[in-house]
Order: C-alpha cells, then structure tokens, then sequence
C-alpha cells in the first residue's frame, strides 16, 4: 500500500493506493464512522458493474444513482441528491461516499460538502482520470452553462485508489486518463517517461508518480492561487477544444491535442526544443491519443473560446509550457498572442 495526505482547511485528506478497494472502503467506514448512515452515490454504469461488492462491503449503505452523463453534474441533480439524503434522515455524521469517475466525484464532493454544511466524504475513484485527478485535491463542482461554474473545495477525508476498477473500464477512458498522466509527465515528473512508454498492464507505478505529483502541488497550493495552475498544460486550449467538439471528443482527447499546442507555442517561444515536443508526441501517439485539431475545427475558433475562459485574468491567461520533461513555466500571454505563437 502507498499512502499520501494532502493538508486542507478541513483537516487531512489520506489518499492509499491499494487493492481491494471496496472491500477496504467498509472497513475503513466501521473503524471510523462506526455509527454512520452510508449514502454510496454513483452512476448507472459503475451501479451495474459492481452492485453486488457495494452491498457486501457495506450491506446497510444507501445506493443513490446518477445518469452516467456530464449532465448529470447539475445543480438539479445535486438538490435531488440532497433531498433523497434527507428524506432517508441522514444527518451531519453521517457519511457520503462516492464512487465513480471524476463526473460522480465532482457531484458527490459537492454534495457532501454543502449538505447541512458539509459531512463526512469519502471517494473511491473508478477512472484512471479520477484516480490520478479529478478525486485528489479537492476541487469539486456542478455544471451551469459552462464547466464547473459551481463548487467548493473539499478535500475527501479519504481516497481509495485501486487499479482493480481500470480492467472493466472501456478503452477510450484509459486513453483519456493517459492524456493526464502524459500532462504530469511532460511538467512534473519526467520519470514517468519511461514508464508510460514502457506501457505495461501493471498500473501502480503510474498511479503513484501521478498522484504524487499532483499531492504535492495541492500541498503548496491547495486553492490554485498560484501553483496549482500548471494542472492547466493543456487544458486552456484542451478546454475550448472539448466543447467546440460539442463533447464528441473526451477530455484526455481534446487535452492530448491542447498539449501539443501549447508545445508549438512554447517552440515559437524559444523554450522548448522540438525533440522535446516530439518525444511528447510519441508518448501521446503510443496511447493512440489525437495530436492535430479535428477537420473542420478553426484554430481561430479555439483562440475565441479562450476569451470566455474564466482562469482569464483581465487580456491575458496564464499558459503553462514544458520547456523540458518534467519542467514547467508560466507564461502570461494574450488571446493574439497565443494565435501569432501558433501560426
Ligand atoms: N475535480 C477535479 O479536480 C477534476 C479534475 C479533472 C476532471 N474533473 C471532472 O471529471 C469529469 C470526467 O471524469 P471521467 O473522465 O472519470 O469521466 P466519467 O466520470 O464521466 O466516467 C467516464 C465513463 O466511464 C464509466 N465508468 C466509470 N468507472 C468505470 C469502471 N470502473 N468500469 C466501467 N465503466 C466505468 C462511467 O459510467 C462513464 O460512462 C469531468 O466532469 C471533469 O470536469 C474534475
Ligand atoms: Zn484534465
């Protein structure tokens, strides 16, 4: 077993990467919240595949389920969710699990952190994106309009990672979530080179550098005042690019692409070497990941959306480059200047 804490206002969020995951999840909910209510929130598809292991590992939980859709991160659903949990009498002590991809994390975080001010919550990321992102460091959040519009920061008390939940995942969320670990590669930790092109079936060593590397940049930035931006390589053109898509590309998708992007701009810059942007580009290509705009999707159209972006800082966004693997800078560039950088 690994372990990580990530220290928030809330107290220690204890994130463990073992096996056995929902077996562990009881156990780890008797020792510490003997006489809770368990509200387990999921969606349909993560519902279907492992039912019957929620009710041995907690046979008196209450199961809530969501629509497997990005919809579902709605502000509707949270009050619906809300709601059930009061009228099943759960109250301040009691503890909200969830149990999903970053989309029933995000919504099930959120929830937990606004019912009657905030419960217990506990995550059991089912993704490799959630696993090594979206259930670490907090962040959660409901879709209104755009992205994430509404949330909080609310780190789990407790994180139960285990590859396990990776063999019944279908093979477009692995890509997706390799595209994340490819981003930690390329601005944090360029051993994880080798690791992702070696592309073995064992997970664990990806998901402890990954989840290493985003734990310490949550401790030194939790709230992403500063640090905690450099998460965004790729993603401030991943972002405009996802939704232009209308969604028909995923996020690791559209991020693969963002990143090489944000490469070309860094090359004009002067700050990176194109046999870095390549070997960028190999381990992208070596998860089958896009690396070019999709036909018909303008490069001006992907600048436009960064207008609307709300990281904007008055005219200019905060870019995150890779000068080298592992490495990152922070640029301050303008919507033109991104769109000179990239010509
Ligand atoms: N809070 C953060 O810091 C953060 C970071 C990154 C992303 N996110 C959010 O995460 C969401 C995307 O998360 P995601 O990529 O995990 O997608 P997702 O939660 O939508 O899951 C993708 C699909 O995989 C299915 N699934 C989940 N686990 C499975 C399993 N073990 N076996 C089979 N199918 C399974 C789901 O039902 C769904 O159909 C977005 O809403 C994004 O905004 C949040
Ligand atoms: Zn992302």
């Amino acid at each position: 077993m690994t372990t990580f804490t990530i220290k928030s206002p809330f107290g220690l969020s204890k994130i463990s990467i073992e096996d056995n995951g929902l077996q562990k999840l009881g156990a780890y909910i008797a020792e510490h919240h003997q006489e809770a209510r368990i509200a387990v929130i999921t969606d349909n598809n993560v519902a279907e595949l492992y039912h019957d292991k929620i009710k041995s590992s907690l046979p008196n939980a209450d199961i809530f389920v969501v629509e497997a859709s990005e919809k579902s991160k709605s502000m509707k659903v949270a009050e619906a969710l809300c709601e059930d949990l009061l009228e099943v009498g759960f109250g301040r002590n009691d503890v909200v699990v969830g149990l999903g991809g970053g989309m029933v994390t995000d919504l099930a975080g959120f929830v937990a952190s606004v019912y009657m001010r905030g419960v217990p919550y506990v995550v059991v990321p089912t993704t490799l994106l959630s696993m090594i992102d979206a259930a670490v460091g907090g962040k959660t959040g409901v879709n209104l309009g755009a992205k994430n519009i509404i949330g909080t920061f609310y780190p789990a008390e407790a994180v139960l990672v285990d590859q396990a939940f990776l063999k019944t995942l279908p093979e477009r969320e692995l890509k997706t979530g390799m595209a994340e670990a490819i981003k930690y590669a390329a601005i944090l930790d360029a051993s994880l080179e080798e690791v992702l092109m070696a592309k073995k079936t064992d997970y664990q060593p990806i998901l402890e550098k990954c989840i290493g590397a985003k734990v310490k940049v949550c401790n030194e930035d939790l709230k992403e005042g500063g640090l905690r931006k450099v998460l965004n390589f790729g993603h401030t053109l991943g972002h405009a690019i996802e939704f232009l898509s209308h969604y028909k590309l995923t996020h690791g998708e559209s991020i693969s692409i963002g990143i090489v992007l944000a490469n070309q701009i860094a090359q004009n810059l002067g700050k990176q070497t194109k046999a870095h942007g390549d070997r960028v580009v190999e381990m992208l290509k070596k998860y089958n990941l896009p690396t070019d705009l999709p036909k018909g999707m303008k490069l001006a159209e992907v600048i436009g959306m960064v207008n609307r972006d709300k990281k904007m800082e008055g005219e200019k966004v905060t870019f995150i480059l890779s000068p080298k693997m592992g490495q990152y800078e922070m640029v301050k560039l303008t919507p033109n200047e991104l769109m000179k950088y990239l010509k």
